[in-house]
């Protein structure tokens, strides 16, 4: 057994992410009950932290106290990371204390060469190019309200950003369509759509793309990095709103998502989100059972390799 780190969807087997999710929603019920597992108790989890974050932090750290661990949280300016030690430096320092490192950056190289040097699991909080955690979290609750998600359309309506790539990765492992509407340049990655063209088709008209949808998505139109493209961005995007028009073609129990931090008015309207089918709040409260089952996962299946 070797060190299993999360960096992206593509990381698990499809019977891998099905068991997870399975157990996000078993860990769920427990919490519920107030039972809860001791599995990182005397263990740290390090969360390196370089950009802003309200729901992975704070599920991350919640989710690691529940197992009667610890979170030690690292923003750039608390750590010689933001003094330009290596991270390879740095990942080999922590694995010889930690049990876990999270990390949220905007390359994702930054990630890859953390796995690359830690004797410890990393998991992906958030690259510029992907976004895995949040999948797990949505899968969850798409199958808690629908069922299965195999053979369904989702549809994904505004950027090809790092949440559309995972969402990508999604379709393919768990074989649903993912139809993308975006503008002609904003595009997801183009070896991405190579790579899962057997489970996705690209369109530039949302209604296209909505049309009979089990499930509505959509993004920020700027997200972390893009906040000075934010006038022009609103531009670009508009006709990607996802209003009640919009909804009224996809399938009638639809559901609508957003991985949040969300802006209404711009790429959904508060009519949706804040209506009957949106289910934000439980897809943003499955980002704690999600990870903690995902830690599970990664704890119980890696050994940490000799130093
Ligand atoms: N959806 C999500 O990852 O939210 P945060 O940026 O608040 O962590
Ligand atoms: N696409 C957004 C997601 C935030 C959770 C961003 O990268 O900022």
């Amino acid at each position: 057994m070797s060190i299993r780190h999360f960096l992206s969807l593509m990381d698990l087997t499809t019977e891998e992410i099905r068991l997870i999710i399975s157990r996000a929603i078993e860990l769920k019920a427990e919490l519920q009950a107030q039972t809860f597992s001791t599995l990182m108790h005397n263990q740290s989890a390090v969360l390196i932290f370089e950009k802003s974050s309200t729901r992975t932090r704070v599920s991350f750290e919640t989710g690691v106290t529940q197992f009667s661990g610890n979170s030690i949280f690292l923003a750039p300016s608390d750590s010689h990371l933001g003094r330009g030690e290596p991270i390879a430096d740095t990942a080999r320092v922590l694995s010889r204390m930690a049990s876990l490192i999270v990390m949220r950056t905007g390359p994702h190289e930054r990630i890859e060469k953390m796995a690359q040097y830690a004797t410890v699991p990393v998991i992906n909080g958030l690259s510029d190019f992907n976004h895995p955690c949040q999948l797990l979290a949505d899968i969850q609750t798409f199958t808690e309200h629908r069922g299965d998600i195999r053979g369904r359309k989702v549809a994904w309506i505004g950027d090809g950003n790092n949440v559309c790539h995972s969402w990508m990765n999604a379709a393919r492992q768990l074989d649903f369509e993912l139809h993308i509407a975006t503008p002609k340049d904003h595009r997801p990655d183009q070896n991405l759509i190579k790579d899962c063209s057997n489970n996705i088709v690209l369109t530039e008209d949302p209604k296209v793309a909505a049309k009979d949808a089990a499930l509505v998505v959509t993004d920020t139109w700027s997200g972390m990095g893009h906040e000075k493209e934010k006038e022009a961005r609103e531009k670009i995007f508009e006709g990607y709103c996802v209003d009640e028009n919009l909804m009224s073609v996809a399938a009638k129990d639809a559901l609508f998502m957003h991985c949040l931090p969300a802006y209404r008015g711009s790429e959904v309207t508060a009519g949706v989100i804040d209506g009957a089918q949106s289910v934000i709040w439980d897809e943003a409260e499955n980002r704690l059972h999600a990870q903690k089952a995902l830690i599970e996962f990664l704890l119980t299946n890696s050994q940490k390799t000799p130093q």
